[in-house]
């Protein structure tokens, strides 16, 4: 296959670049670079890469492709607040923008990197894809709109999919602490304290990011018929956790690190707990390689491997919000919106 990846330099991007060359598909990879600081180790380089706002693609850039996988997004609820009008542009302008190329350019699959979070408070447990939105955020909301949209695009030659990822966490090159299992754990390793925002009640689906890729791969590689037009929960169901659940595993794998309840957010609206059957059906040979504990297991050995600090929890590097500050200027002004 010829794949079109787009947000290849985030947390994601460079396990899907990893696995789509080991698989022997041709990767084309196309990023503004945002957070290039936060790389910790080396990454497997597509075959080709392209700087580029993903609103300044053209119908050229997509010619000859089987399949283009839409990662690049403002990607998480606080950025979203920070500015809406920058998170409309590029999460839901600039994707659905993406997905009408794509068509126009004659490509077969176009997989947009959805979320979970569209779910907001669950008005019950075990939300299937049928659930109701409740999007709290302006992040879950561009995620709505760009699905609404592109579905309706939908025809016997153009074949959207939309993975609606669970809370992503564990090592990626592109390093980042901004997602409650990674904070947890660095926190805890850099200062010896696992700090819960919330109360600690709210459910997560969580998932490892080399899963979600792993899936975007097998989603990729499924029969168009199979998937066609589909929204799919990507995790499992025994991966809901409570965060107080995550916070105990922290101190399983660390038993001198002290929860501290801050209590910032209160009573954290965000809580929903998901049901991946779907996933499986659809997919019947795909598994997650990860658990929970398995991921953080791994994750706290290099964390501890490269003497993580508390110097670098608290300063740029690893916090999306802080990076994207810092280069605002390079997706504020694209040539040509
Ligand atoms: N990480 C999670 O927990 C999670 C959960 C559910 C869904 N998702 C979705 O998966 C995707 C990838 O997530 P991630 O954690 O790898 O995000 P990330 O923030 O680590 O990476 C996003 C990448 O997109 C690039 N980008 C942003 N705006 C761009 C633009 N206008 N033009 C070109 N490139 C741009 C950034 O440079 C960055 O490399 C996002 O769409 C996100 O919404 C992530």
């Amino acid at each position: 296959m010829r794949v079109f990846v787009t947000g290849h330099q985030g947390f994601i991007g460079p396990h899907l670049i990893e696995i789509l060359k080991s698989k022997g598909h041709f990767v084309t990879g196309c990023d503004i670079n945002l957070f290039g600081d936060c790389k910790i180790s080396e990454v497997v380089k597509p075959d080709i890469e392209l700087e580029k706002d993903i609103r300044n693609v053209t119908v050229e850039d997509l010619y000859g492709y089987d399949c283009v996988m839409h990662l690049a997004a403002i990607s998480n609820d606080p950025m979203g607040n920070f500015d809406p009008e920058l998170t409309y542009s590029i999460n839901k302008e600039g994707s659905i923008n993406i997905g009408a190329l794509a068509k126009k350019a004659g490509v077969k699959k176009f997989l947009f990197s959805s979320s979970c979070s569209i779910y907001g408070k669950g008005e019950s447990l075990d939300l299937d894809e049928n659930a109701s939105f409740n999007p709290l955020t302006a992040y879950a909301i561009s995620k709505i709109e760009t699905e609404k949209a592109v579905s309706n695009m939908a025809d016997e030659n153009f074949c959207p999919v939309f993975l609606r990822n669970s809370t992503a966490y564990g090592y990626s090159p592109m390093f980042r602490i901004d997602l409650v299992v990674n904070n947890f754990l660095a926190c805890a390793v850099a200062k010896g304290d696992i700090k819960i925002m919330s109360d600690g009640e709210p459910w997560r689906p969580l998932v490892h990011c080399r899963d979600i890729a792993r899936a975007f791969v097998a989603v990729a590689e499924a029969p168009t018929e199979t998937v066609f037009n589909k929204a799919i929960n990507i995790g499992g169901n025994k991966e809901n956790y409570q965060v107080k659940e995550v916070a105990k595993f922290v101190q399983d794998l660390m038993p001198e690190a002290n929860i501290v309840f801050t209590g910032e957010v209160g009573n954290d609206p965000r809580d929903y707990r998901v049901n991946f059957d779907l996933l499986y059906k659809l997919l019947p040979g795909f598994e997650l390689e990860y658990t929970l504990k398995k991921g953080m297991s791994e994750l706290y050995g290099y964390l501890k491997k490269s003497n993580f600090s508390a110097k670098d929890f608290d300063g740029d590097r690893f916090v999306r919000m802080k990076l994207l500050k810092n280069n605002l200027h390079k997706i504020t002004t694209p040539d040509e919106v």
